[in-house]
């Protein structure tokens, strides 16, 4: 089915980024506070290169801020330099009763549990150029909410706090690991809690993808792909 517009499209992006190109408004272009604290936390994030991922990370704080309203802790799965962290705490204003949890090795993607095709792409070594008291001290100012939990997924997820959860972000960047944390997430998330999954639409990430649908298709929620390579999932009350 061919579908037109009836007004012309401008073609001018307004946003060519990240893997994706769209004219239509893109919200963090009008919103100054915004681009000043992904500037700020752009210019640290990598060592070697400045990346503009803003769309991911507009809707990944845009999805934050939704999951006030819930009740639970927040965590992040994979949180390298704490890029992702310190968006999401300098946009959320979560209270000073909220916990966010981020687990991660802090020393890179562990080499055990991968998978043959991300094996052959060598992933595990990758990432290792951060550290636990390089995060702690950038996530310094928001006191205690922020709570680092270093160590292999596999070993750390059980030892944590068990309570509900409101927001969980997932960017392992690796199949295993991400099908061990949707298990344990899944089962804390409140109703109305989201879980936003950053690899799912890349290319290199298909294990990764084919374990979280099937994982999803035999739960009553709808998984949301969205053109930014993200997923996101919004548990049933
Ligand atoms: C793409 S990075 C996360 C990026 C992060 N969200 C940010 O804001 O920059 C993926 C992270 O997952 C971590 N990781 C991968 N597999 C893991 C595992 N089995 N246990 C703990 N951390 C793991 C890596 O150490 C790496 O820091």
């Amino acid at each position: 089915m061919l579908v037109r517009n009836a007004l012309p499209q401008p073609r001018v992006w307004a946003y060519d980024a990240d893997g994706m190109a769209t004219n239509h408004f893109s919200p963090f272009t009008a919103d100054p506070q915004f681009t000043a604290l992904y500037d700020e936390m752009a210019a640290r994030w990598f060592a070697d290169e400045v990346v503009d991922a803003r769309w991911r990370m507009w809707l990944l704080t845009r999805w934050a801020r939704h999951a006030r309203s819930v009740p639970g802790a927040f965590a992040e799965f994979g949180t390298y330099r704490g890029g992702c962290a310190w968006m999401v705490l300098s946009t959320a204003e979560l209270g000073p009763e909220r916990r966010f949890y981020l687990f991660d090795t802090f020393a890179g993607i562990p080499h055990e549990n991968l998978t043959e095709a991300e094996r052959a792409s060598e992933f595990g070594g990758r990432l290792a150029d951060t550290s636990v008291e390089y995060v702690a001290q950038l996530l310094a100012p928001w006191g205690d909410i922020p709570q680092l939990v270093p160590g292999d997924v596999f070993a750390t997820t059980e030892s944590a706090p068990a309570g509900p959860l409101a927001f969980a972000h997932i960017d392992l960047n690796a199949a295993a690991p991400t099908e061990h944390v949707l298990r344990h997430v899944y089962d804390r998330l409140s109703p109305g809690g989201v879980i936003v999954f950053d690899d799912y639409g890349w290319t290199g990430y298909e294990d990764q993808r084919a374990r979280i649908d099937a994982f999803v298709a035999s739960r009553p929620e709808e998984l949301v792909a969205l053109p930014t390579g993200q997923a996101v999932l919004l548990r049933s009350p």
